[in-house]
């Protein structure tokens, strides 16, 4: 069987650190990998509306900006099929049959969609297309035939949903679609990397993030403010590791080569960490190390974005193509679908001569 990757991010805004280690530099690898036979990478525009139906501005003018940031980590569309959701209409058809397999109580007990209706104050009254965008996520990922899903941690529930449609619809309808994976981060940290107040969350609008495209003294000033241990006031007191953001960005982000270069005194993180739960080391030589590892990977981030930004109808250009060609797959399994789902007519010729045949008598 092929192995085919869908992902994809809704645009509303800039994307940055914890996109990055979470799920775009995963994809960068798996792409560049070459085990894959196809990869779709998805700006989710219509499911970005689920939730900004009254801002449809802010949806348009980021799609850009997420296209900006794919190119910017080295997504490369002579590799992976970059494209924007709402012009593939099939997705849309697709997520109306789906929606007969799946019940109300199983959209509720969604975890992550229960969360998002409690962030965005939507407990009294949910938009109907919100509360079905899980349904519309299994439409993504099927429509392309996906073997496997990277996503971060946040999406698992919708890949489980995924799968429970895909078995339903297999066993009512006979096998038309494909069981797919999910793809998580293997490392700990890029899991669930926390804003640099050490939230659990990165968003924009707690202002907490570090984007891709910020400039170097943005970076600093962020990393220079991160939260760290607040019991750690003198340099010899003993630091904690846990919850203390600094280090989760550099279990998230270092390598043993970061320290030849930056820090040659400590061989590798564990013996960093081991000096400041003993005491002795200063939060501000640690948050310049990690300024220094972070400055490092966002450079050429950075200077690239700047290079596709000098073209911006080239990157439309990326898109639009990308968009047909996603087209003309999810329209292949639409009609795979539709037939599965006996509602070919017009090319079943067994059908019409069987209805012929019924009424010849008359
Ligand atoms: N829900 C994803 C997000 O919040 C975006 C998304 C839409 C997606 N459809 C998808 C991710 C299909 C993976 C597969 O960013």
């Amino acid at each position: 069987m092929a192995k085919i990757i869908l992902t994809g991010d809704r645009p509303t805004g800039r994307l940055h650190v914890g996109h990055y280690v979470g799920s775009l530099k995963r994809r960068v690898e798996l792409q560049n990998s070459g085990e894959f036979d196809k990869i779709y990478i998805m700006i989710a525009d219509a499911q970005a509306l689920t939730d900004n139906a009254d801002n449809p501005d802010k949806v348009r003018e980021n799609i850009i900006e997420v296209a900006l940031d794919y190119l910017a980590c080295g997504l490369d569309p002579s590799k992976s099929t970059i494209f924007i959701q709402s012009m593939i209409p099939e997705l849309t058809e697709l997520t109306f049959y789906y929606m007969n397999l799946v019940t109300v109580s199983r959209l509720q007990r969604n975890p992550t969609v229960k969360n998002e209706i409690k962030m965005r104050n939507f407990e009294a009254s949910i938009p109907v297309g919100f509360f079905n965008y899980p349904i519309s996520q299994a439409a993504d990922i099927t429509a392309f035939k996906a073997t496997v899903v990277p996503v971060g941690e946040d999406q698992m529930p919708m890949i489980e949903q995924t799968k429970e449609i895909v078995h339903k619809f297999n066993s009512v309808y006979g096998e038309a679609l494909v069981d797919p994976q999910i793809l998580l981060p293997d490392n700990e940290a890029c899991l669930r990397l926390p804003g640099i107040d050490g939230k659990a969350k990165m968003s924009k609008s707690l202002g907490n993030c570090i984007y891709l495209a910020e400039e170097p003294e943005e970076i600093k000033k962020k990393v220079m403010s991160m939260y760290t241990d607040p019991d750690h006031i003198k340099i010899t007191d003993p630091g904690k590791l846990e919850g203390n953001t600094v280090f989760t960005y550099l279990d998230a982000f270092s390598k043993p080569e970061h320290f030849e270069r930056y820090l040659p005194e400590y061989a590798n993180l564990d013996e960093l960490k081991a000096h400041y739960t003993k005491g002795g080391l200063g939060d501000v030589k640690v948050k310049k190390f990690l300024n220094n590892v972070i400055q490092e990977e966002l450079e050429p981030i950075r200077n690239r974005r700047k290079e596709y930004q000098k073209d911006i109808a080239y990157v439309y250009d990326v898109l639009k193509k990308g968009s047909e060609e996603a087209e003309k797959v999810a329209a292949q399994t639409l009609s795979d679908v539709k037939a599965a789902m006996r509602i070919n007519y017009f090319d079943d010729e067994e059908l019409i001569a069987r209805h012929i045949e019924k009424y010849k008598e008359q």
